[in-house]
C-alpha cells in the first residue's frame, strides 16, 4: 500500500527520501516520486513501475535541496502512470503533496474546483486536495489545513511542502497512519517505522487530525482546533539487522526461519517458563473479568483471521467460553449483537488495517472491553484498544504473513489456557502441563525446518499443478485455510480449504487424476475420518499428502505423510503450519513468483 517519506534539514533530502522509500517497498507499490525544494522552487520527478525506474530518473535528472517528500503509490484512483504518481502539485506549482488513504467526495469536490476553472492533469484524489489547498490559501498553509481538511471525506495521512515556507513539511492525518521522526541531522515524516529507523528512533505517532509542523529544528504540534499540543515521542528499539534479509533470499524465507525464535520471545513475554507460570500482568482479563465473560469475540481480516478462527475455537474448546470470530471486514457492516458481557480481541499483525480498525471502533463504542493483538507498537489499534496483547515478531516485512501468524496463534493458545484455568476448567497441574508444551514448540519447530528438502523436493515436482485442495477437521480446516492462502497469495496456484467431512457434498466433483491434495491431520480424534475423506480423494486419482504427528497405520496406508514432531493436538497446527509456509514458498520459487511482493497485494490495507 502507499508508503510516504519526507525529510528536512542541513542535508540533500534526495538521499534519505529515496533510502526511506526503498525501506517501504514491501509494501507494494506501482509508481513512485519525489518533489524537492529547490532554490525555493518545487521541483518534481515521477515514475511508473518499480523505484529504480525513479531513480535511474533522478540520476539522469538530478534535484537537489533540503527539503523535500516522496510517495510509492498503490493505484486506487487512476491507473498506474507517472502523471497519476505522487507527489501531485496545484497549478500554480507552489504547493506539492504526497497522500495515503482515499478521499471519498473527492468527484464531487473535482466538479466544484472545475466549475472554478481549475484544470486537472492527473484521475487522482490527490489533485484535488493539493488544488484545494491552492485555491483556499490565503498566507499561511496551517490556517489552509484547518481551512480545507474538513472538506475532506475518507481517508488521508497528507504530507505538504509551499514555496513560502521552503524548510517546513506540514503533515497531517485521518485514518490512514503518519509518524514523525526526530534526528540531529534533521527531522522526518513518515507513513511507516522502517522508512526512517535509520536516522531517527525517537518517533511522535500523530493522531487522529492532529498536525504537525516539521521544520529542520523544529517540530510543533496542534490538535484538530487549532491547539498547540505538547507531544511525548517513544523510543523504538528494534534492530536495524531485523529490516534487511541477513542472507536469505527472500524475507519470506527469513521469516519462516524466525519462527523458533519468535515462538520462544512471544512465549517469554507471556509466560514465566521457570514457573511455568501466566505474568498475570499481561493478560487482558482479570480472574474476576474472565469469569464474568459471556462471550468472547474475535475479529481480523486474512491471515489474522485464520489465526482468530483457531483462537476462538481454542477458547470455546477449552474455556467452555462462548466465543466467534468474524471478518472485520464483515464485522462492521452486519449489524452485530454485542452482548452484555462480551469482551472482543482484534488481531492485526499491522495494526493499520482499515476495516480492523473500523470494527475495533465499533466494539468499543458498544462499552466492551477491547484487547488488541498485534506486532507493531505505536499503530492505530495498538494505541485505541483498552488493552495491548502485543506479538514479538520484530517487523514482518515480507507481504505474506508468516511468523505474525505464529505468534498471534501463540498468544490466543495463551489466552484460551489462562481463561479455561481461571473458569475452572484447567487445574494448576494442567494449566501448568499445557503451558510446558507451549514452552517445547520453539524446539520442535527448529527442528522441523531441518526438514525442509523433502519439502523443496515435493515443490520441484509439482509446482505446475494447477489446483490444490487443503482439507482438515476441526482447527486443521483453520490451519487448512491458512496453508491455502499462503500458497494462492505468493504461487497464485489455485488453492481452495475445505472441511473435509464436506467434501462429498460437491467438491469431490473437482478432484481428479493427480489433483493435489494436502490434508491436515494434526487431530488424533478425528484421524480415522481425515483416513476415510482422504481415501474418497485417493480413489478419484487425487495425490494426497498428509500433515501431522504420530500418523495411524490407516492414515499411512491411504497418504504419503509429512510427521511433526509428537505434539499436544490443541497446539499441533503451529507446528504444522510451517511445512505448509514452506511448500508455498517452494512453489512460488519454481514459478519465478515474485515472493515477497505478490502481484495485487500490499503488506496493510490501509483503505477499505
Ligand atoms: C496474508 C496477509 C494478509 C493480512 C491481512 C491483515 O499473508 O498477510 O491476509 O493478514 O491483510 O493484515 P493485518 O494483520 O496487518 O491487519
Amino acid at each position: 500500500m502507499c508508503g510516504i517519506v519526507g525529510y528536512t534539514g542541513q542535508k540533500d533530502c534526495v538521499e534519505f527520501i529515496l533510502k526511506g522509500l526503498t525501506r517501504l517497498e514491501y509494501r507494494g507499490y506501482d509508481s513512485a516520486g519525489i518533489a524537492v525544494m529547490e532554490k525555493g522552487r518545487i521541483g518534481v520527478r515521477k515514475a511508473k513501475g518499480r523505484l529504480k525506474n525513479l531513480k535511474n530518473l533522478v540520476e539522469d535528472n538530478p534535484l537537489k535541496g533540503r527539503t523535500g517528500i516522496g510517495h510509492t503509490r498503490w493505484a486506487t484512483h487512476g491507473e498506474p502512470s507517472d502523471i497519476n504518481a505522487h507527489p501531485h502539485v496545484d497549478v500554480n506549482h507552489q504547493i506539492a503533496i504526497v497522500h495515503n488513504g482515499i478521499i471519498e467526495n473527492s468527484y464531487v469536490l473535482r466538479r466544484g474546483l472545475e466549475q472554478k476553472g481549475i484544470r486537472f492533469i492527473s484521475e487522482t484524489d490527490t489533485e484535488v486536495v493539493v488544488q484545494l489547498f491552492a485555491y483556499y490559501y490565503k498566507d499561511d498553509m496551517l490556517n489552509t489545513l484547518y481551512r480545507v481538511l474538513p472538506m475532506l471525506e475518507g481517508s488521508f495521512a497528507l504530507g505538504v511542502i509551499d514555496q513560502h515556507r521552503p524548510d517546513t513539511i506540514y503533515c497531517t492525518r485521518k485514518g490512514s497512519p503518519l509518524i514523525v521522526g526526530e534526528s540531529k541531522e534533521g527531522n522526518l515524516i513518515a507513513s511507516d517505522i522502517p522508512a526512517i529507523l535509520e536516522y531517527s528512533r525517537d518517533i511522535y505517532f500523530l493522531e487522529e487530525m492532529e498536525i504537525a509542523v516539521v521544520e529542520p529544528a523544529a517540530i510543533r504540534f496542534y490538535d484538530e482546533m487549532g491547539n498547540f499540543i505538547k507531544k511525548e515521542s517513544s523510543h523504538i528499539d528494534w534492530d536495524m539487522e531485523a529490516a534487511e534479509k541477513d542472507g536469505y533470499a527472500h524475507f519470506m524465507l527469513k521469516e519462516i526461519y524466525q519462527q523458533p525464535k519468535v515462538l520462544a520471545d512471544t512465549l517469554n513475554h507471556y509466560v514465566d517458563l521457570e514457573k511455568m507460570a501466566i505474568r498475570r500482568e499481561m493478560m487482558p482479563f482479570s480472574p474476576s473479568e474472565a469469569q464474568a465473560l459471556d462471550k468472547l469475540t474475535l475479529i481480523g481480516c486474512g491471515t489474522a483471521y485464520h489465526a482468530g478462527l483457531m483462537g476462538q475455537s481454542l477458547v470455546s474448546r477449552l474455556a467452555r467460553l462462548q466465543s466467534e470470530c468474524d471478518m472485520a471486514s464483515e464485522f462492521r457492516y452486519k449489524d452485530p449483537i454485542i452482548e452484555k458481557n462480551e469482551a472482543f480481541v482484534v488481531i492485526s499483525q499491522s495494526g493499520e488495517t482499515a476495516d480492523t480498525i473500523a470494527a475495533l471502533r465499533l466494539a468499543k463504542a458498544s462499552g466492551s472491553k477491547v484487547a488488541a493483538l498485534c506486532n507493531v507498537i505505536g499503530s492505530t489499534i495498538a494505541r485505541e484498544a483498552h488493552q495491548l496483547l502485543y506479538t514479538v515478531a520484530g517487523p514482518e516485512i515480507a507481504v505474506a504473513s508468516t511468523k505474525a501468524y505464529s505468534a498471534q496463534v501463540l498468544v490466543l493458545m495463551i489466552l484460551a489456557l489462562d481463561l479455561a484455568h481461571l473458569r475452572g476448567r484447567l487445574s494448576d497441574e494442567e494449566l501448568k502441563a499445557g503451558l510446558a508444551e507451549l514452552a517445547a514448540l520453539p524446539q520442535k519447530a527448529e527442528a522441523l525446518l531441518e526438514q525442509k528438502e523433502h519439502i523443496q523436493y515435493f515443490a520441484s515436482r509439482q509446482f505446475n499443478c494447477k489446483k490444490i485442495f487443503f482439507i482438515g477437521r476441526l482447527l486443521d480446516f483453520y490451519l487448512a485455510m491458512e496453508a491455502a492462502l499462503k500458497q494462492k497469495e505468493i504461487s497464485y496456484i489455485h488453492s481452495e480449504a475445505y472441511s473435509a467431512g464436506e467434501l462429498k457434498h460437491g467438491p469431490l466433483a473437482l478432484i481428479e487424476e493427480g489433483t493435489l491434495v494436502m490434508a491436515m491431520t494434526t487431530q488424533h480424534h478425528v484421524m480415522d475420518k481425515m483416513a476415510s475423506n482422504i481415501q474418497e480423494a485417493r480413489v478419484r486419482g487425487g495425490t494426497v499428502v498428509a500433515v501431522g504427528s504420530s500418523p495411524t497405520p490407516e492414515l499411512r496406508a491411504v497418504a504419503e505423510v509429512w510427521e511433526l514432531p509428537p505434539v499436544d493436538d490443541r497446539f499441533a497446527p503451529l507446528l504444522a503450519i510451517i511445512p505448509m509456509q514452506l511448500f508455498a514458498y517452494y512453489m512460488a520459487l519454481q514459478r519465478g513468483c515474485d515472493i515477497d511482493k505478490p502481484r495485487n497485494l500490499a503488506k496493510s490495507v490501509t483503505v477499505e
